[in-house]
């Protein structure tokens, strides 16, 4: 690639903002231009007001990157193309559309947009066809919004997409959510240290819809989710699925995936079985090539006509800024602009 196309993350100082960063310090294709957070650290730059929270060592490229503004002028002259939200969905709701109607390619994680026909909640490996959409949106003339699953739903459709031609009718299963999916500063240390609180507001019925809009090939089944706030960083999920025509002989294919996109962010296999009955744990989170990419599964078994599993996906990577921007990885590759 001649020359990189320039980026900009909005929230970059956010549980998931501070993944951008660091995805994004040294992408093959994209250049990190622009940085926005709360007015309050405008000018300031990023290592002195950020409060680091990722398990390694901030990369010393983004450490001097100025804390700006939204300002979607400042953003055109700085020849921003490619812009990655990481924004509250109440910020999003009004700060993503000026972006899309400016021009601006839009790869958000906020869930204000999700609901609307014409944008897609992309995952690279199970839907691309969705990215189509972003014609229905006006592009090449226009900008556009593509959004991408939530946590659970990302883990989930990774798991069950080998699995989807056997027809699921059911899915039951219990969420245990990380404390990074609630954002910095998040939860009170009292009220989780120690604890598992069995209540997440929205969760629920959100997982329902997205899953839906997420598996197009899937036209009918039930999500019964019980959802928990547990461990630090991952989402881990166990669940039972009933499906028309599962064999046991199938279930070696949980980890089977085909046509894996071939983009930089996207792992060469994007799910990994671990047949070890301790695999997987959250101190897990950060492994895999790209790292907190790959989905996790193990603990399989088969019982009464349904398979039980466990799956692990970190929240912060593959369900947020990891799969925004392999999302806008997937779209330069497909209209051409690599
Ligand atoms: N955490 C997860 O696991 C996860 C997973 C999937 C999707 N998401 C979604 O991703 C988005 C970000 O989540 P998060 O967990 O990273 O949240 P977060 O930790 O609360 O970070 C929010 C970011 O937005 C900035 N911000 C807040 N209010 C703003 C305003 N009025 N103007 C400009 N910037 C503002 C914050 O800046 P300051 O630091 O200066 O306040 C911070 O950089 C949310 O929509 C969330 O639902 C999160």
């Amino acid at each position: 690639m001649e020359k990189k196309i320039k980026v900009a993350v909005m929230g970059a100082t956010g549980a998931v903002g501070q993944v951008f960063m660091w995805m994004l310090a040294d992408h093959p294709w994209f250049e990190l231009t622009y940085a926005t957070a709360s007015a309050s650290r405008v000018g300031l730059k990023y290592a002195s007001t950020v409060h680091w929270v990722m398990p390694f060592e901030m990369p010393k490229k983004i450490r001097d990157v100025e804390v700006k503004e939204f300002n979607i002028e400042a953003m055109q002259e700085e020849g921003v193309q490619i812009v990655f939200s990481a924004l509250p969905a109440e910020v999003a709701s009004e700060a993503e559309p000026q972006l899309r109607d400016n021009g601006f390619f839009v790869f958000s994680n906020a869930a204000s947009m999700r609901y609307d026909p014409n944008v897609p909640i992309l995952i690279p490996e199970t839907n691309i066809e969705q990215l189509d959409l972003v014609q229905a949106q006006g592009y090449p003339e226009k900008g556009f919004v593509v959004t991408n699953a939530n946590c659970v739903t990302t883990g989930l459709a990774m798991a069950l997409a080998p699995l989807r031609k056997y027809g699921i009718k059911n899915i039951m299963l219990h969420s245990y959510q990380s404390v990074s999916g609630a954002g910095y500063p998040g939860l009170s240390s009292f009220d989780i240290t120690d604890n598992c609180i069995p209540f997440i507001r929205e969760r629920k019925r959100r997982s329902r819809k997205r899953s839906r809009k997420s598996f197009p090939l899937i036209q009918r089944y039930t999500v019964s989710p019980f959802v928990y706030r547990s461990c630090l960083d991952t989402l881990k999920l166990s669940g039972w699925i009933w499906s028309r025509m599962l064999r046991l002989r199938t279930l070696s294919r949980i980890a089977d995936f085909k046509n894996v996109p071939d983009l930089p962010s996207t792992a060469a296999q994007p799910v990994e079985y671990g047949a070890d009955p301790t695999f997987p744990q959250p101190k897990y989170a950060f492994w895999g090539n790209p790292s907190g990419m790959v989905v996790y599964t193990g603990r399989l078994k088969k019982k009464n006509g349904k398979i039980g599993f466990l799956l692990m996906v970190n929240n912060i990577v593959k369900g947020a800024a990891g799969g925004s921007i392999q999302n806008a990885e997937a779209f330069v590759k497909k209209f051409g602009l690599i």
